[in-house]
């Protein structure tokens, strides 16, 4: 077999190919900054993605606390936190792909507030109801701005049919949305994630907002990855398909943004502020 050209390069070569570091062009600033999301089909490889499958069968087992259930199903809605427990998903939160346009977009050292599997399974995957994260994290963390964003890569194609997250372009850009509705919480968040229960804001309110800026649904192949800000407002609908549409949110905070009063267990609201050091570009697959 020939020689790959690249594995004959000298250590210093290879020390700049594993620090080789992905860059947002301001182009896709710009459009991140206009619409409060970015989306990047194919992000990660087939390759790369079937490790992440591969692992996830594992990391959603078991009944502690971290993994969350439908609402009368033992379908799995959340595995919060694989990165503590499994290596691979250990290394996709330090992945470079993720944590450099993070670090791009706040303008600044990131570290991670939350790292999560939303498996919204075939036919048992239910509503995501319109929210803003960022509400949570203010009301609940103590997380003083909403400098945070999520990355959201998709580990099963998406479609029209599985549950596709949706977002109204545009909703960050007025922030924290006051709401007069009180959203339900449930103790402890034992079993089911408060966006479970009922949206936390008025029908009115919504439909005015969709109205005027529309509603967005990123479809692609495993892979592709979402960038979001914390004010913008998504959700999705039930998964009614026999196609699962599992996806991995990791939430990445401005480390000077770190939260002041967790309420939450903190595998929830994590609580190591220490900035992230993205891991070399192949670490998924390197062994
Ligand atoms: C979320 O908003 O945290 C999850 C939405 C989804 O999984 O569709
Ligand atoms: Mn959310």
């Amino acid at each position: 077999m020939a020689a790959n050209p690249e594995d004959m390069l000298d250590p210093r070569h290879l020390a700049q190919k594993e620090l080789r570091i992905m860059r947002l062009t301001t182009e896709q600033l710009d459009d991140f900054n206009r619409d409060g999301f970015l989306f990047l089909p194919g992000l990660f490889r087939g390759d790369e993605i079937a490790v992440l499958k591969e692992r996830m069968k594992q990391v959603v087992e078991g009944d502690g606390p971290e993994i969350l259930r439908e609402r009368g199903s033992e379908a799995v809605r959340s595995a919060i936190a694989p990165h503590l427990r499994d290596e691979t998903y250990r290394r996709l939160s330090l992945h470079p792909r993720l944590v450099e346009p993070a670090r791009q977009i706040l303008g600044g050292e990131v570290y991670l507030h939350q790292f999560k599997i939303n498996a919204k399974e075939a036919q048992d995957g239910e509503i995501w109801h319109w929210h803003q994260d960022y509400r949570t994290w203010h009301e609940d963390d103590g997380m003083p701005e909403p400098d945070v964003i999520n990355a959201t890569v998709f580990l099963d194609d998406v479609t029209e049919f599985n549950g596709p997250m949706m977002f109204i372009p545009g909703s960050h850009a007025e922030g924290r949305i006051d709401s007069d509705v009180e959203f339900e919480r449930v103790p402890g968040y034992g079993r089911l994630s408060a966006d479970a229960v009922g949206s936390p804001y008025s029908k009115q309110t919504i439909n005015a907002m969709i109205e005027k800026q529309g509603i967005v649904a990123p479809k692609g192949p495993a892979g592709s990855t979402i960038f979001f800000h914390g004010c913008t407002l998504h959700g999705s609908a039930p998964n009614m398909s026999p196609w699962g549409r599992a996806m991995v949110f990791s939430s990445l905070n401005r480390v000077e943004n770190y939260i002041r009063r967790p309420t939450r267990p903190d595998f929830l609201a994590l609580q190591d502020f220490t900035p992230l050091a993205s891991m070399a570009d192949d670490c998924l697959t390197a062994p």
